[in-house]
């Protein structure tokens, strides 16, 4: 039946007229809401309420998602009777996507979070976040810590306040010097003007590159500066990863098509400039270390977010129990290695003890 409607679907998407299944399964299309936060706009947001004596989870998505991402996760947990807050973040699919990047300084995106979790009356979540998602966990952890029982970082760690003292481009010639290749080289391509219009433009060699088979294409094709422009640009293609069925990147394809990449692209604008910078110097020192326990699931084949590096960063970083999972994988750890991850933080968040 599902793939009936997909067949449907992809058929759809071929045509001028495009437009996403109203049903996405196993999420409970009855339970998506919009809340217009403080600051005046629009988040969409999954919210599955939990069993009474089970906390809430917050799962927030990096580039290039929405709630989606967490397909795996919500069919695992919401069984299971936790409560569940999965936004679109800033920029995807059916929240806002305002163009300024100053609108996606951590400090505004994480107070828009703190809005859903008032509208929803929810105190001692636990966070969850992937890639940028993990930025804003610990930008919660950072100016909000009193909503927050425990932290979950997923492939991308802790970025610490002091994270982007060191301007852009000395970053770049900091990796080189470490690793060999610049692992954030991409994020100058990211940067810059266009570059929204060239993905749009080559959809197919993107997701390629993003989600590949052999994540270790990576270090080649991806990562250093002037590696994905080239490859996008050119629409070279690779071998997708398994790890997401086809219909499922109709999906995802389908939700950035309509969104574009001009407001996601800001997640990387604030950082390549000095807004996130500037931004981060309004935590509270005393924030600056993580006083929760926190969760590291590290992926040992992502050679962007390299799992060493970010080990020693959290261990510096944390003052409460640290469990660190290293898992056999490229970045897309939720979905990779799915069930893995989702035991490991289910047995984690068993042993928390959490007053709700
Ligand atoms: C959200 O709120 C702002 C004012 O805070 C208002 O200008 C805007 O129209 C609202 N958006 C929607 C979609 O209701
Ligand atoms: C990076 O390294 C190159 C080559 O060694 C050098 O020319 C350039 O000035 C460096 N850039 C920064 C920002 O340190
Ligand atoms: C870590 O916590 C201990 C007590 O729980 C405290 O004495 C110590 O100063 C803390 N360290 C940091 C870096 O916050």
């Amino acid at each position: 039946m599902l793939s009936r409607f997909l067949a449907a679907f992809s058929l759809a998407a071929a045509s001028l007229a495009t437009s996403l299944p109203a049903d996405l399964p196993p999420f409970n299309p009855s339970l998506f809401k919009d809340l217009n936060v403080t600051r005046g706009l629009v988040y969409h947001y999954y919210a599955s309420p939990a069993e009474t004596g089970k906390p809430t989870i917050v799962f927030l998505h990096g580039f290039p998602s929405t709630s989606y991402d967490w397909r795996h996760q919500v069919s695992f947990f919401q069984d299971k009777g936790y409560g569940l807050i999965i936004p679109d973040m800033l920029g995807y699919g059916g929240t806002a996507k305002p163009l300024e990047p100053e609108a996606y300084a951590s400090s505004l995106i994480s107070k828009d979070i703190i809005d859903i979790l008032d509208a929803e009356g929810l105190q001692q979540s636990i966070l969850v976040g992937h890639d940028w998602g993990s930025k804003v966990v610990g930008r919660l952890a950072n100016y909000f810590p009193e909503y927050f029982s425990s932290y979950a970082f997923l492939a991308v760690g802790y970025f610490s306040p002091n994270s982007f003292e060191v301007p852009y481009p000395e970053k770049n010639n900091a990796s080189r010097a470490v690793l060999g290749y610049e692992n954030i080289g991409y994020w100058d391509f990211f940067s810059s003007e266009g570059a929204d219009q060239i993905i749009l433009n080559n959809l197919d060699s993107f997701f390629d590159i993003f989600f590949p088979q052999e994540t270790v294409l990576t270090i080649k094709d991806f990562a250093p500066l002037g590696a994905i422009g080239d490859f996008v640009s050119n629409g070279r293609r690779t071998t997708p990863g398994d790890f997401v069925a086809p219909e499922e990147r109709a999906i995802q394809m389908e939700f950035l098509r309509q969104g574009g990449f001009a407001a996601p692209l800001n997640w990387y604008k604030i950082v390549t400039t000095s807004i996130e910078r500037d931004d981060d110097q309004g935590i509270p020192s005393e924030n600056a270390i993580l006083k929760k326990p926190v969760f590291f699931g590290a992926a040992l084949r992502d050679y962007v977010g390299v799992a060493a590096i970010l080990i020693t960063s959290i261990l510096r970083n944390s003052n409460d129990t640290l469990t660190i999972h290293q898992y056999d994988s490229g970045h897309w750890v939720q979905l990779e290695v799915k069930d893995k991850v989702n035991n490991d933080l289910l047995n984690w968040i068993e042993g928390l003890e959490v007053d709700v």
